[in-house]
């Protein structure tokens, strides 16, 4: 079977986390690349974080360090949500980051979709800087690009304020680009993420799962996201993940997605049309729905592997 190759490009964040610990054992997909980018927390927290994360799942891939900031707003970030690390109370020790002062985001991005004889997937989970410096350095990538699978944005509006999304919000000019840029969209925003919700039964299960199931737990029960219902927390990311390799648990709809970033009070919307006469050429499929118990099924099996 040929497994469909993919970027992840991230801010972890804890649901990032358990993103990432999913892809590594998603036999559907195989992670070529993995970039990082201020979001969450700033990206020197967000590269020893990925490094961290995949150290501790003993997976070997190669890791960049991505943008400091986004392209014209000054940065922020969500340490009320994920906590200061942005792994809740949890801290990688011995993260060497000395190595990757020196790293070029954008040229391993380049060189890694060009080197790949078959189309790549990027799957941007944070912010959308790099993904946007790529495009405007190097519009030829997009010829070996099958898609873009995001977390990011909302049809129905944004959890950061009304409008905004946090990962549309912190960078609103990158994800107009990226959104533009003529390459099909696949959007998991909040329409969908909103739904992907793990409860404590759930985690009662994967928090068994060895050294990485203990992990699950401690970032989740120590992140200081207020509660708002019995639900421990929402895997924004890991949709965006499940979304390449397992299309059939998703609903979605077809539509032209713009990204506001003017507005008084909307800048970072992305704004769909769902105009059932005169509307634009759709460039994004957006994700409206989940089978929520497959999504939570795969998603422990997956992580049983760790067991
Ligand atoms: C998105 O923002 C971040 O806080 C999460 O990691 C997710 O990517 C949700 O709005
Ligand atoms: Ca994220």
């Amino acid at each position: 079977m040929n497994k469909k190759k993919i970027i992840i490009d991230c801010d972890p964040g804890v649901d990032d986390a358990v993103a990432l610990l999913y892809a590594f054992k998603d036999p559907l997909i195989e992670i070529e690349l993995i970039t990082s980018v201020s979001g969450n927390v700033n990206v020197d927290k967000t590269t020893t974080n990925a490094i961290g994360i995949a150290r501790l799942a003993n997976h070997k891939v190669k890791i960049v360090k991505g943008a400091n900031r986004p392209l014209i707003n000054e940065p922020l970030f969500a340490e009320e949500i994920h906590g200061v690390s942005g792994l809740g109370t949890y801290q990688f020790k011995d993260v060497d980051l000395s190595v990757h002062e020196n790293d070029d985001v954008v040229k391993a991005l380049y060189e890694t979709i060009m080197n790949s004889k078959e189309k790549i997937y990027l799957v941007p989970i944070g912010p959308f800087t790099n993904i946007a410096k790529l495009l405007m350095l190097h519009p030829e990538v997009k010829e070996n690009i099958e898609a873009i699978s995001i977390m990011g944005g909302g049809i129905k509006g944004g959890n950061v304020n009304v409008a905004g999304e946090f990962n549309v919000l912190v960078d609103p000019e990158a994800a107009h680009v990226m959104f533009n840029s003529g390459i099909p969209i696949i959007m998991a925003g909040l329409d969908v993420t909103e739904k992907s919700l793990l409860y404590p039964k759930d985690l009662k299960i994967i928090q068994e799962f060895g050294e990485v199931g203990k992990f699950i737990k401690q970032i989740i029960e120590s992140n200081p996201r207020p509660k708002i219902d019995d639900s421990l927390l929402q895997l924004n990311d890991v949709v965006s993940i499940m979304a390449i390799s397992n299309p059939e648990i998703f609903t979605s709809k077809d539509m032209f997605v713009d990204v506001e970033y003017g507005g008084r009070f909307s800048r970072g919307w992305t704004l769909g049309d769902q105009r059932r006469a005169n509307y634009q050429v759709a460039n994004t499929k957006v994700i409206l729905d989940l089978d929520h118990s497959k999504f939570i099924e795969l998603l422990t099996e997956r992580l049983r592997e760790y067991e």
